[in-house]
């Protein structure tokens, strides 16, 4: 049962609105739609007390009036994802970075992903309008958790289509083990991603990729939830890895509703950084945010973001022009030796993460961050997800931060020797 529905999908260009009960990703003019609750009723302050109230409960059904008014709590499907931490390690990196640097790990949610923060909104959803069948094409994340989040849902069948040996092992055997149907295809993830709009035009299966907003409500909750975490005091800068664009979309549209309701009072910056060899987002930035020219992405590190043509990327140009916004770009070097140096302070980050964080070095050596100021950077996944290209930097010794294992025989002395004892 829906109930009184207080939330529309309208279109981003023609503003056309649908009833946020139909199974609907775009405009009838083709456009992506974004969905718009009723917040008239919020009022700042009972807000702000109601959720500190709320701390014990799931970070979903905390936000739930911000994110998804329309869903009812007790029909949220949770695998407890959220309240991730906020790490400081501003002094770890003072000389490099001279500024206060936060990181939110996002990898510390249950299916090690970001992912998980839009899939309990968009499985609850799906299992709100009666769908059986949920698909996604992924670079791997995505895939993950769906395929959770559809398994705890009980009796949704999941089906994920994957781009054959372009994503890694650990993520791969996510969809395989929640018992997901698991589809390699002999494309890239922009091949995956136009065969899965194909197929959900044609059939009744639920599409659950984040150009259904939907999810994007649900990913919402990072950002609200680290504001909260600094009780309500907004940083200068928040740095994101982008891919297919739709993470940036919703930390966006979340910050400016909270600024809106005045449970904030003003917006932080917001830069999203890319790959050298998937950079789509950054090339029209350099170019004052020209229309997307979608690219064949090349191998990278960050597999996770290894898209050319990215679905929301209207969303993301939107949110960065009003969020007076930057694109950087990182190369595979910069992003796995900040990967290994992140990791030195014992914070497992992806490749993926780890793009943002090299992007933060390259805009405080241009200027454009400024010394001291407060960036948060959203980690995206766990470092775990990724072993064997973190195994491939160590093994080679000539990479900066190598820490290369050493293999001896079983014998006290051989141990001793390489102690120095
Ligand atoms: N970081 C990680 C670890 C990701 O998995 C993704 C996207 C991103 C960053 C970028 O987010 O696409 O919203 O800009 N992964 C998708 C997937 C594409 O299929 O798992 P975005």
């Amino acid at each position: 049962m829906i109930p009184q529905s207080q939330s529309k999908f309208v279109c981003i260009e023609c503003g056309e609105s649908y009833s946020i009960t139909e199974r609907r990703y775009r405009c009838d003019c083709g456009e992506l739609l974004e969905v718009i609750h009723d917040l008239s009723s919020i009022s700042s302050d009972v807000w702000r007390h109601q959720v500190d109230e709320k701390r014990g409960e799931v970070a979903f059904r905390r936000y739930l009036d911000i994110l998804m008014p329309s869903l009812e709590s007790d029909a949220v499907i949770t695998l407890n994802e959220g309240d991730t931490p906020l790490y400081d390690v501003s002094e770890e990196f003072a000389s490099d970075l001279g500024i206060e640097l936060l990181l939110k790990h996002e990898g510390m949610n249950p299916t090690l992903s970001f992912k998980d923060r839009g899939m309990v909104a968009g499985v609850s959803w799906a299992k709100n309008l009666g769908c059986e069948h949920v698909i996604c094409a992924s670079t791997g994340d995505t895939s993950a958790s769906m395929a959770a989040y559809a398994a705890c849902a009980g009796g949704m069948k999941g089906i994920v289509l994957l781009p054959k040996g372009k994503i890694s092992q650990e993520q791969l055997v996510q969809p395989i083990s929640y018992g997901a149907l698991t589809i390699g295809l002999e494309t890239d993830f922009d091949g995956c991603m136009k065969l899965v709009q194909e197929l959900t035009a044609k059939h009744a299966i639920y599409l659950l990729n984040s150009m259904n907003s939907v999810r994007i409500e649900g990913q919402k909750a990072i950002g609200i939830e680290t504001l909260h975490q600094l009780n309500w005091k907004v940083p200068d800068w928040f740095v994101i890895p982008v891919g297919n664009a739709g993470n940036i979309s919703a930390l966006g549209k979340g910050l400016r509703e909270l600024k809106k309701l005045g449970i904030i009072d003003h917006l932080p910056r917001l830069a999203g950084v890319q790959t050298a060899s998937a950079s789509p987002l950054y090339k029209s930035y350099r170019k004052g945010f020209t229309a997307l020219v979608p690219q064949v992405a090349d191998a990278t590190k960050a597999s996770a973001i290894r898209i050319g043509n990215p679905v929301s990327f209207k969303k993301a140009v939107r949110e960065l022009k009003y969020f007076e916004g930057v694109i950087e770009m990182v190369t595979e070097t910069e992003l796995m030796n900040w990967k290994a140096r992140i990791e030195r302070v014992g914070i497992a980050i992806c490749p993926n993460s780890a793009v943002a964080v090299a992007g933060v070095k390259k805009l405080v050596d241009s200027g454009i961050i400024s010394e001291g100021e407060k960036v948060v950077v959203l980690l995206t996944a766990h470092g775990s997800k990724f072993s064997s290209s973190t195994m491939g930097y160590h093994d080679n010794a000539e990479n900066r931060y190598a820490n290369q294992p050493v293999y001896l025989p079983a014998e006290l002395a051989a141990i001793e020797k390489v102690l120095k004892l």
